[in-house]
Order: C-alpha cells, then sequence, then structure tokens
C-alpha cells in the first residue's frame, strides 16, 4: 500500500501497488560469458503512478521492464504484479496475465510486417477472443481514434515498411495502449521522436493515466519526459538508486 497526495484537498489516497519487486537479480547466460544485468532491484509503483527508469545503454533498462511486463523472468527474488506472484507463475498463467493487464512498447516497436499500422494496433483486442459485429467495430474505431491522436490519421493503411522510425514508434505506442491495460511498460518510447511527437505520447500517457488509473513504467534517456512523470528512477549498472527528483515526487492527479 502506498499514500499519494489528494490533489483536491483532502486525505491521502491510499493506492494499492500494482507493481512489487523485492530483491531481483537478473542474470544473461551461463558460467563465466553470463552478465550480470540487474543487482538486487527492490521497486513498487503505486497503481495509477508514472515513473521514469534512466540510465545510459547497457545499464540494465530492457532487462528490467521485460521482467515488469512479464517477458522474461527474474533470476532470483519476487515479482508481484497486480497483487499476484508472478515469479512462481507458469509461463501460460503469466502469459494470460500479462495480456489482459499489460501494455508494453517495445524498444524495437515489433510491429508485424505484413498488417497496416490499423491492424497492427487492432492485433490486441481481436488476440482475446472472438468479437461480434458491434464489439469489432468499437475495437476498430478505438484504434483508428489512437493512431489520429498520435497525429497518424492518414497512416492507418500503411504496412510498417512505408512508416519511417517516428512512426513505427507511435504505432508500437498506440498498439500497447489499445486495451485499455492497468499498466502499460514502454521502453525507450520517445527514442526516435521529435518535440512535438513527445508532446502528443506524453499528453496521452497523462490522459490514460488520468481517465483510467494506467500505471506506466517508462526506461528512458530523454531529458524531454521528466517534467512529465511522477517519479525518476536512475538504472546504473544493474543498480536501482533514486534521483534527487524522486525526492521531489509529483503528487498524482489520481480521481476520487
Ligand atoms: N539476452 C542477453 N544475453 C546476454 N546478455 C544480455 C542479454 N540481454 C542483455 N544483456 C546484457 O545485459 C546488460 C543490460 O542490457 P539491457 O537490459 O539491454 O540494458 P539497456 O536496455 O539499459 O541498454 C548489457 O550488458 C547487455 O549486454
Ligand atoms: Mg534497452
Amino acid at each position: 500500500m502506498d499514500t499519494i497526495p489528494n490533489l483536491h484537498g483532502g486525505p491521502p489516497v491510499v493506492a494499492q501497488a500494482i507493481v512489487e519487486l523485492k530483491g531481483v537479480h537478473k542474470r544473461h547466460g551461463l558460467g563465466l560469458s553470463g552478465v550480470q544485468a540487474l543487482h538486487d532491484i527492490d521497486l513498487t509503483l503505486a497503481q495509477g503512478e508514472m515513473v521514469a527508469i534512466c540510465g545510459p545503454s547497457g545499464s540494465g533498462k530492457t532487462s528490467l521492464l521485460n521482467i515488469i511486463g512479464m517477458l522474461d523472468t527474474a533470476s532470483e527474488g519476487s515479482v508481484v504484479i497486480g497483487r499476484l506472484l508472478v515469479s512462481q507463475m507458469p509461463d501460460q498463467a503469466r502469459t494470460d496475465l500479462r495480456s489482459d493487464m499489460i501494455g508494453f512498447v517495445f524498444q524495437s516497436f515489433s510491429l508485424i510486417p505484413v498488417m497496416t499500422a490499423h491492424e497492427n494496433v487492432l492485433l490486441p483486442l481481436m488476440l482475446r477472443g472472438h468479437l461480434d459485429e458491434a464489439a469489432l467495430e468499437a475495437a476498430e474505431q478505438r484504434a483508428a481514434d489512437l493512431l489520429s491522436r498520435l497525429g497518424l490519421a492518414t497512416q492507418m493503411r500503411h504496412y510498417p515498411a512505408r512508416l519511417d522510425p517516428s512512426q513505427s514508434q507511435r504505432v508500437a505506442i498506440a498498439r500497447a495502449l489499445v486495451t485499455h491495460p492497468r499498466l502499460v511498460v514502454a521502453d525507450e518510447p520517445t527514442s526516435r521522436l521529435d518535440n512535438g511527437c513527445v508532446r502528443l505520447v506524453m499528453d496521452l500517457f497523462a490522459r490514460f493515466q488520468y481517465e483510467h488509473g494506467t500505471g506506466f513504467v517508462i526506461s528512458t534517456r530523454d531529458q524531454r519526459q521528466f517534467s512529465r512523470v511522477n517519479r525518476t528512477l536512475q538504472l546504473n549498472e544493474g543498480r536501482l538508486s533514486a534521483t534527487p527528483t524522486e525526492a521531489r515526487r509529483r503528487p498524482l492527479r489520481v480521481q476520487v
């Protein structure tokens, strides 16, 4: 449990933790050739909080986000996501939980080349099972709305090969938001964006945070994001520490 200042002037809001990592280590590979990517990570994120993890290339950002996003498992330590101990869960249960509650923005976008931008964004909703005609129409509209908000109204029918890196990155972001997940895990989501697009993305993230209580874990080397998050943590050589901005933790805009 975590308490958050109430912007409306009342008592602090008690928020459930959506992510709780304790003593997490990650080793890639075995023996002498193995790499220790994460050392003894403790991290708690309240529902609806937006946290930036910053650090240079090779500091372990992707390793950490892949564990929080349940794409990878910790070598040691406990990982609780949405109050479930995922570090002890069978693979299939973890996959199901991931598709239920997490939207993931891949550092390399990972768009499906044979699908249009619109179809790529629609995909997570289609994978949830059969949609009747009305549900399909609503899903298509939701995907189109997200692409429009990200400045991609005229690229919806384009295949990824026709998209530039900024457009591809914004499609990957729309795809992570389309299910209205409780938690968005975004790996350097603004690395290929100009200032105008960074603003569009951060405005959209803030809107999700406010309207849906979405939590965000964002890895970044991009100073332009720091003023827009509640808290910034620093990762160096696999070790996590608070930055001076964490002490000045910005209040959440939580609806009460
Ligand atoms: N699959 C892997 N196999 C071996 N080493 C890896 C693997 N993934 C990452 N690493 C190593 O782990 C360290 C952290 O990498 P990464 O998590 O990708 O950092 P960042 O995202 O901050 O650049 C680096 O030394 C990297 O070379
Ligand atoms: Mg990375």
